[in-house]
């Protein structure tokens, strides 16, 4: 199958009117990531090199987001949002180019998964023509039913165009569909839009393929995996699900989770083995944790790195370039940006440390603040190893604590 080549065409061109946000639908994000680069990287863990993004509104960002996630991103536009059929032959000159097989993902589907993409490709690598990816809600209103007949899929029936009887169909259209390359495009021409909402359906590819005698099976996949997003309900349900799938992935790669329920992470964040996690945390994108590393109760993290035998919190926010070297710590209601807080120094209390280079086993006393900013620029403030800042010190940059320096509490 590894030789066959492959197209994935991401539908991203919705307005998705129901978020009710200035921003298109797919860049919503889920784990701190849009939607749409899930998409993109399910496709590209399933080794499809090439992915055509077919976007509308917010095309640039959408390509933004996308474009890091796969080597070989095309950007397609589709100027009228006619449906499904329409978008997908936005792609048309990337289809031109001559695939093996197609696989249509919607970019509102932001949990799919690798295997579910694998294993479409492999009906089809076993002789299908059409492979669509069925599922079963708990609640199928709204989704397109899946027509099946001695194991194979006869019509995809829109919710709006079914009959009663068909509206008692449990196994939905999920939306991703793989056709073999060769008489796609011939196929997705002749989408038309007879139909209550004039719009070009693309699930009207399987009727049309089984006119050609062609043939149309399902895969049944996990509901979850599937779930499309068209409301800030289902956003919160597919960050839900999410989570569960990375906070178990962490307890089962080591990490230490007292109260899982409770610690939200970002698709991108490392945490290395023996490092516990008391309740209440938040992981902000881009944080790195070596092992054996503390973070108590009730943080904020975000953009930081942090190393072995580090103590965090509780009650800490680490915003982005805050950099915690082996061994050291920082306490309760401590604030730390772009700084580096060398091996074994402590930060225990109280303190802002912005911009800042703290010396090896310097001890910063509580209620430290590095006056960082003047009302117009930046300032560094360096403090050398072994210093010791007493309590209440404002520190205004730019300003250098010579090592072993000892400054007395309530200076400035
Ligand atoms: C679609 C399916 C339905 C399926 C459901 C699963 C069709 C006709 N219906 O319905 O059978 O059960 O998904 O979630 O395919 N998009 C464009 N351009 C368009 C229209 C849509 O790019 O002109 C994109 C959207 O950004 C979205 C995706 O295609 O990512 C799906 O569109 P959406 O409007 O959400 O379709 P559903 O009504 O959910
Ligand atoms: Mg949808």
């Amino acid at each position: 199958m590894s030789e066959r080549t492959c197209l994935a065409i991401i539908l991203a061109a919705g307005e998705g009117t129901r978020m009710k946000s200035a921003m298109s639908k797919v860049l919503h994000p889920v784990g701190g990531l849009p939607m749409v680069a899930h998409v993109v990287r399910a496709a590209s863990a399933a080794g499809v090199g090439d992915v055509a993004l077919v976007v509308g509104r917010d095309a640039d960002e959408v390509e933004k987001a996308a474009r890091p996630h796969a080597s070989g991103v095309s950007v397609q536009l589709q100027v009228e949002r006619l449906g499904t059929g329409n978008a997908v032959l936005a792609a048309r000159d990337a289809i031109n180019k001559g695939y093996d097989d197609l696989i249509v993902l919607f970019g509102d589907t932001p949990l799919i998964d690798t295997a579910a993409l694998l294993n479409a490709r492999a009906r089809l690598a076993a002789g299908a023509d059409v492979v669509v990816l069925g599922f079963r809600p708990s609640d199928p209103t709204g989704y397109g039913r899946l027509i099946e007949e001695d194991g194979q899929v006869m019509a995809i029936r829109e919710e709006r165009e079914a009959s009663a009887e068909e509206k008692k169909v449990g196994f939905c259209n999920g939306g991703l569909m793989a056709i073999r390359g060769d008489d796609a495009l011939a196929m997705l021409e002749k989408i038309n839009n007879n139909n209550k909402r004039k719009e070009y359906y693309l699930t009207d590819i399987v009727e049309i393929a089984h006119a050609l005698g062609k043939l149309v099976v399902s895969l049944e996949v996990d509901a979850t995996s599937i779930l499309g997003v068209n409301s800030r309900v289902e956003l919160a349900e597919a960050e839900s699900l999410f989570q569960d799938k990375i906070r178990k992935k962490m307890m089962l790669d080591g990490v230490s989770l007292l109260a899982p329920e409770t610690v939200f992470f970002s698709w991108d964040t490392e945490v290395g083995s023996d490092t516990t996690i008391e309740p209440n945390v938040y992981f902000g994108t881009k944080v790195k944790i070596a092992s054996g590393v503390t973070i108590h109760a009730f943080c904020h993290i975000e953009g930081a790195t942090i190393a072995t035998g580090a103590q965090v919190g509780p009650f800490a926010r680490l915003r982005p370039g805050a950099d915690l070297r082996e061994g050291s710590k920082a306490g309760n209601f401590v604030e730390i940006k772009k700084s580096v807080i060398s091996k074994g120094a402590k930060v225990n209390h109280l303190t802002y440390i912005g911009d800042a280079e703290v010396g090896e086993n310097a001890n910063i006393g509580a209620g430290t603040i590095t006056c960082n900013y003047d009302g117009y620029n930046k300032f560094v403030t360096k403090i050398g190893a072994g210093a010791f800042i007493g309590s209440n010190s404002a520190l205004v940059a730019p300003v250098s604590i010579g090592n072993g320096s000892i400054v007395a509490a309530g200076s400035v």
